[in-house]
């Protein structure tokens, strides 16, 4: 999700209290550990693609959320996990959420039952890529995982449009100023994290194993050293924002036969957005990755590129690089399927490139807010091995993890007639990027 903030929020002495930093000595072992469950929306319908709302709703796919407590005495509730903003709040309105029978599938905060709830006099209101929410702040104690936070300013919505649930956000602040001391500060200034930072390891929709883990890393779930990347600052930032953008250095594929192609040099600054079902490239790039798939076919209403779903069984990966760093996806990842349809996860756009959940299943990523650096390693799952993250310069542990790279699976024989092999003329090498004006700097 992208949000933006809509109006400045005025703080209430109370909040301003708790942004008193305090020495930081964990209690424990300064690792949290927190399941991710992907939450599927109901299947999309691909076919009534020629009304723009329907397309706006099937955006909505799959979504990640963890579970949390809060209140007292202690209320379990769902909430999106956002890697694309701050804020984090509960009880959105159903009744005009995107999908009102989905919201109400999960329970609200009854704040009349909770004896630690403190009210303030602040409310924002918080605008999202998708939807805004109206929220008044209070004061309440917030667990997640082992970490119980106490005096945690949180918004309870008295207001939303188009959000099924509550979201937990754990973005540096988008406008470069905190409002007030977001989840990821208080767990730091608390003790229960070393420093602000977290991996994060998203699964499939059919693996359960994802989770976030707050001040650590688990080495059992990726190949290979982490590479650390600069967290590019706001001037480096599309619409000078200050979030999880990274540089992303070239695009490319690996085809079924095993060769690659890619497009080297480049500097795109790329969005890491949990809260985003699809990655958003700029149009060359999406051009690029379109015309590899030679049997595919793009609606021109909502660019969905639509590809034989055959092609999810093919080898063959798409390839993000980052310096020498290079995360492949799966076509099988890559490529969504619904209805008996199948849509490649990425879409056209040049003033905010995101890497989404399609790129996010394929990384392990651990984002350091205290130091400003995005470590990145290919995704695999080979056993539990939980390192805490430090504090200082060097707090993320440069571990290499301990999987080993799968063999690249070989096309089935079966799908011998898919032509989604090599495009024509060879797209990465072609003219489309080369012309390519993107680079770090306000779009
Ligand atoms: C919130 O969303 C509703 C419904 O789309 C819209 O009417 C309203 O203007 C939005 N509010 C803000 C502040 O963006």
């Amino acid at each position: 999700m992208l949000p933006l903030l809509f109006a400045a929020l005025l703080l209430a002495p109370a909040l301003a209290a708790v942004s008193r930093p305090r020495p930081v000595v964990a209690r424990g072992d300064g690792i949290v550990r927190v399941p991710v469950n992907a939450i599927a929306a109901p299947p999309p319908n691909l076919r009534a693609r020629q009304n723009g709302v329907e397309v706006e709703n099937q955006r909505r796919g799959t979504r990640y959320a963890v579970d949390i407590e809060v209140g007292t005495p202690r209320q379990k509730l769902t909430l999106l996990l956002d890697t694309g903003s701050p804020d984090t709040w509960v009880n959105p309105m159903c009744d005009t959420a995107n999908l009102p029978a989905d919201c109400r599938a999960f329970p609200q905060f009854d704040f009349t039952k909770s004896t630690s709830l403190k009210t303030t006099n602040a409310r924002d209101v918080l605008v999202y890529g998708i939807g805004n929410a109206s929220v008044a702040y209070v004061l309440e104690t917030v667990v997640i995982g082992s970490a119980r936070i106490t005096n945690q300013v949180i918004g309870i919505a008295f207001k939303s449009y188009d959000i099924p649930l509550g979201i937990f956000g754990i973005s540096p602040p988008v406008t470069g100023d905190n409002k007030y001391p977001y989840v990821l500060d208080m767990m730091a200034t608390q003790g229960l994290i070393k420093s602000r930072a977290f991996s994060l390891d998203l699964r499939g929709i059919d693996n359960p194993n994802g989770a976030i883990i707050f001040g650590g890393i688990d080495t059992g779930k990726y190949i290979g050293a982490l590479a650390k990347r600069p967290m590019l600052s706001p001037q480096q930032s599309p619409g000078g924002a200050n979030r999880y953008y990274v540089a992303m250095t070239g695009v490319g594929v690996t085809f079924p036969d095993g060769t690659t192609a890619k497009a080297e040099a480049l500097s795109v600054p790329m969005f890491l957005d949990s809260g985003s079902t699809f990655s958003y490239l700029p149009t060359p790039i999406y051009q690029a990755f379109t015309a590899f798939f030679t049997d595919g076919q793009r609606d021109p209403k909502s660019n969905y590129y639509f590809v034989p779903c055959d092609v999810r069984k093919l080898a063959g990966s798409i390839d993000f690089y980052f310096g020498s760093k290079t995360i492949r996806v799966l076509l099988n990842d890559f490529i969504w399927e619904a209805q008996g349809q199948c849509v490649l996860g990425v879409l056209p756009n040049d003033d905010e490139p995101t890497l989404g959940d399609t790129f996010l299943r394929a990384a392990y990523v651990v984002f350091d807010q205290d130091n400003r650096n995005i470590h990145l390693a290919q995704a695999a799952d080979c056993g539990t091995n939980l390192v805490a993250i430090g504090s200082g310069a060097d707090a993320v542990p440069s571990s290499a993890g301990r999987c080993s790279a799968p063999p690249m699976p070989t096309a089935k024989a079966d799908n011998a007639d898919v032509k989604a092999a090599r495009a024509p003329s060879n797209a990465f090498a072609g003219t489309a990027l080369t012309g390519m004006a993107l680079g770090p700097g306000p779009a």
